[in-house]
């Protein structure tokens, strides 16, 4: 018999004034640095990036303008948004080893397990893949989110055996995304809104995905294994995958009848979730859903058929949530729930949503790598040991 470690030995899991276990399970509200790159009010509906508004930014703003802020910390002058525009633009072809990477990968994978393979080789190929200094990592930083549209859309060309169409340098980053997945000039509406989305999707505080990446970095590890930590983490359903399930969730439900039979027999039960409702850190309506929730109102407008069915589903399941789980608990609907509805519009494949999310969401990524790094310090939490110590060895004949 071994023997149970008491609370008492374990100090450092103890809450100074009570002499109780505290275990943040979660690392719920756990604050492992000071930050200037992102503040979320989640009780008055609110996100700054760099204490700029979220609306201010999807109303006025561009991506590439969104990157430098959150890179640099400030808006930048016409000039330099040129300059960094132009950067970007250049740095959008991906190396032909990466391309015959994309013809080798098995053509049923995830994209997001694509992306994963796919980041990692760029990086393989990036002769500064080791040099940490801060314009190191930007390089890479302006170097991936270039690059990461087009991994995306040449995969998607690749498999389904159609010709890659190579970036446009005269198109802007959602354009030519846009151009690049569909072979032709984007309407202007459907690039507004993918240029919004990658605003919406480029930064979110301390989230898994984050968390991983500055994990990693704070290891001193190299830039793209915290990148593809990150995607990695991003991938899992309760994360960015949500707007890949909420729109499978659509699927199922299969029509705006159906929604309260399906609500009955899902979600009152406790059978399932629902996929793009709940948030860590919003307790009300997240801001961001409501901007694609617009974006999607007027497409299916705009464009009617499947994109006004998978709209009108999901507005009755947001009455249902909005009644029965945010005024009560506050659940409530979050950017993934909308934001498929609003890609599925642009003629994007239900799968490779959260590849999309993850190239917006590389420059937060980075941000969060670049500002830890800069005052370093290793990551490494406790836990509390519940088990025995000093057991008996007993030799395996024995047993
Ligand atoms: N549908 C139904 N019930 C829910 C949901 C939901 N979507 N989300 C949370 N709950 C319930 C959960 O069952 C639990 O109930 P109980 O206390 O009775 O056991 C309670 O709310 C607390 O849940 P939790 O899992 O402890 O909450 P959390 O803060 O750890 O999880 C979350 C947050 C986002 C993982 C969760 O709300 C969830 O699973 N949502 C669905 C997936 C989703 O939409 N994820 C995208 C999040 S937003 C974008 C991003 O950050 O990636």
């Amino acid at each position: 018999m071994g023997r149970k470690i008491s609370p008492e030995e374990q100090s450092w899991c103890l809450d100074k004034v009570t002499g109780k276990v505290v275990i943040s399970k979660g690392l719920e509200n756990i604050c492992i640095d000071k930050s200037t790159i992102c503040y979320i009010d989640g009780f008055h509906s609110k996100l700054y990036y760099r204490g700029y508004s979220i609306e201010d930014l999807a109303k006025n703003s561009t991506y590439e303008e969104t990157v430098y802020l959150i890179l640099y910390g400030k808006l930048p002058t016409r000039r330099e948004l040129n300059d960094f525009s132009g950067w970007m633009r250049e740095e959008r072809d991906i190396p032909r080893e990466v391309i015959e990477l994309l013809a080798k990968i098995p053509r049923d994978i995830e994209p997001m397990e694509m992306l994963r393979t796919a980041v990692s080789y760029l990086g393989n190929l990036d002769p500064g893949r080791h040099d940490m200094s801060l314009e190191g990592v930007i390089r890479k930083t302006i170097r991936l989110i270039s690059k990461m549209p087009t991994i995306i859309a040449y995969w998607y060309r690749i498999r389904d055996g159609k010709e890659i169409v190579c970036p446009d340098p005269r198109l802007n980053h959602a354009e030519n995304f846009l151009y690049m997945m569909h072979g032709g000039k984007p309407e202007q509406i459907l690039a507004r809104a993918m240029d919004v989305s990658f605003i919406l999707y480029a930064e979110h505080e301390m989230n898994a995905s984050a968390f991983t990446a500055v994990v990693i970095a704070s290891t001193l590890s190299d830039y793209y294994s915290a990148i593809v930590g990150a995607i990695g983490a991003l991938r899992g359903p309760l994360h960015g995958y949500a707007n890949v399930e909420a729109m499978k969730q659509f699927d199922e439900i299969g029509s705006p009848e159906n929604v309260d039979k399906w609500y009955r027999e899902y979600i009152l039960t406790g059978r399932k979730r629902v996929m793009g409702a709940g948030h860590r850190v919003y307790k009300t309506y997240d801001p961001r859903a409501k901007i694609f929730r617009e974006y999607a109102r007027e497409f299916a407008e705009r464009y009617g058929g499947k994109v006004k069915t998978y709209y009108q589903i999901a507005d009755r399941l947001e009455e249902y949530v909005m009644k029965q789980l945010c005024e009560t608990r506050n659940i409530c609907t979050n950017c993934d729930f909308w934001s498929g509805i609003v890609y599925y519009a642009m003629g994007i494949p239900v799968d490779l949503y959260c590849a999309v999310f993850a190239a917006a969401r590389t420059v937060g990524w980075s941000a969060h790598v670049i500002e830890y790094v800069t005052e370093n310090r290793i990551l490494r939490p406790r836990l509390y040991y519940d088990g025995e110590i000093d057991r008996e060895y007993i030799p395996i004949e024995n047993r």
